[in-house]
């Protein structure tokens, strides 16, 4: 049993990391053929990504997916901390899952994913939660299937959660979601400590994998026929500085770019590390989308401050500009937070200006959510949830106004759509542009998915455009 500790998490050291091969043990490949399991994801990409592979590892010991939990052997819920509401929805399912299990013995239950790193979460499940079968971090991935069968062979409670990174495991096995559409991990963890936020406890140091691993991971892609990869990190751009003197991101997106795989998207940008390079070679690149995700948090240098953001008002402006300028039609889209500790009417309105002189594209907006171990939930708060709800009520009502008005800018012009599949409503195709929005179409021609068509855009609504095939 291993159990997590935010203060070993914290820890940072310079040590190299040794790579290791995975590589699942011939006793137990397929050992449970017949069983069916259930994974229920909540947060980001990563954790998505994460699932692709927590899926792999459950068919390589037998099991087979189903999509209701009902009718599964194996449930697991693969959880984010972020915000209280993750955290929430998490307990809620697995209420359910008690009663289900209360009347299906044999059922096995799992939790694994950012949850599983904190120790009240393990503490409850260890006292309260005693239906629970097994708990695995972020870090014990590739341990799931011998932690499975020592949950089946011993009937006890297993409980595998390292508070600090381990080796870098390459060749897990993953079973991807989409055909057209790939996640490839380029680095982990997260160094920044943003003082509201609770990923570099839950994530571990900043470890980039190595440009041949990820190289060869894309070209395979390709050569299956893979359209669009996203490349993924908690913060993308400081690619490489862990493991290189003079490869970093740019040049990463470089080299992916030349694989010529149609489309490469990257997830998510810190502005501090948004090198030049970067931006003329997103620039150069037409494989490269223009869509940069570039959270800002807040707009007033006094809350930037006090989250530990590293830049200010004015430096994110300058890069800002920097990539509108540089970046032919690049979107830009943000995450903002409300109600940080401390902030006041002066300083929400500096938010609001800023979102004014920004324009984004897209933006997704958060109250502020204290998470237990982080410096911000020590920093006094005198705001009240209901005027934290009117900020996020304006606030959004500004960010609303610039998605339509740059959807509308896009009234009568053809775009680029990946198409994805047939929309619910009214026998629509859809799918995403280059710039990320989302395209409802009519086509009176035979397409199919994984198609990159000229759309032409007959309606912009806030948060999709209507169009017609070309
Ligand atoms: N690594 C990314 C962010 C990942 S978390 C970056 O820094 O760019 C996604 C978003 O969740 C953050 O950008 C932030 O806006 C929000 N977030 C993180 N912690 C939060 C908290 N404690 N309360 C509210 N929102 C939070
Ligand atoms: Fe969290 Fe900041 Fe790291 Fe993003 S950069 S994951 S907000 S600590
Ligand atoms: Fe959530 Fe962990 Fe991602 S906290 S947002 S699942 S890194």
């Amino acid at each position: 049993m291993h159990l997590p500790d935010f203060k070993e998490a914290r820890t940072r050291d310079k040590r190299k990391y040794n790579r290791i091969d995975f590589k699942i043990d011939d006793s137990i490949e397929k050992k449970y053929l017949g069983k069916k399991y259930y994974v229920k994801t909540y947060g980001c990409q990563m954790n998505e990504h994460d699932t692709e592979n927590i899926c792999a590892l459950l068919e390589a010991l037998g099991f087979s997916l189903v999509y209701d939990y009902n009718d599964a052997d194996l449930v697991l819920l693969n959880t984010c901390s972020i915000r209280e509401n993750a955290h929430n929805k998490a307990f809620g399912m697995l209420g359910r899952l008690k009663h289900l299990k209360s009347q299906k013995k044999d059922l096995l239950i799992g939790l694994c994913g950012c949850m599983a790193q904190e120790a009240k979460v393990v503490d409850e499940i260890l006292n309260d939660y005693k239906f629970v079968n097994f708990v695995f971090g972020t870090h014990n991935i590739y341990q799931l299937p011998e932690i499975i069968d020592k949950a089946v062979d011993t009937n006890k409670q297993q409980i595998e959660v390292y508070s600090r990174e381990g080796d870098l495991v390459e060749g897990l096995p993953v079973v991807r979601a989409n055909n057209y559409k790939a996640y490839v991990n380029i680095i982990y963890g997260c160094d920044k400590f943003c003082t509201y936020c609770i990923v570099p406890y839950t994530r571990g140091r900043e470890r980039s994998r190595k440009k041949e691993d990820i190289l060869k991971e894309v070209r395979e892609l390709v050569d299956e026929g893979y359209r669009e990869v996203t490349l993924l990190g908690q913060n993308v751009n400081a690619y490489g500085k862990d493991l290189y003197d003079d490869y970093n991101m740019g040049d990463l997106l470089e080299d992916v770019a030349n694989l010529g795989i149609p489309r490469i998207r990257f997830m998510t940008s810190h502005p501090w590390d948004f090198t030049d390079k970067m931006i003329e070679v997103i620039a150069k690149y037409p494989n490269i989308m223009p869509s940069v995700h570039l959270p800002v948090q807040s707009g007033s240098n006094r809350i930037l401050k006090l989250m530990g953001r590293r830049y200010t008002r004015e430096s994110y402006m300058d890069l800002f500009h920097k990539i509108k300028d540089t970046i032919p039609n690049v979107a830009i889209s943000t995450d903002i937070i409300v109600g940080f500790p401390g902030e006041n009417e002066k300083d929400f309105l500096e938010t609001l200006s800023l979102v004014e002189e920004c324009k984004f594209d897209n933006a997704f907006t958060f109250i502020f959510s204290q998470r237990e171990g982080t410096p911000a939930c020590k920093l006094e708060d005198n705001t009240s949830l209901e005027e934290k709800e009117k900020r996020l009520y304006k606030l959004n009502e500004v960010v609303n106004k610039y998605f339509l008005e740059n959807n509308k800018c896009l009234e009568g012009k053809i775009v680029k759509v990946l198409v994805e599949g047939v929309s619910d409503k009214k026998n629509m195709y859809f799918g995403y542009s280059d710039t990320n929005k989302l395209i409802n179409f009519t086509s009176d021609k035979d397409i199919y998915c994984g198609d990159i068509v000229d759309v032409e855009i007959t309606s912009a609504k806030t948060w999709s455009l209507d169009g017609r095939i070309k």
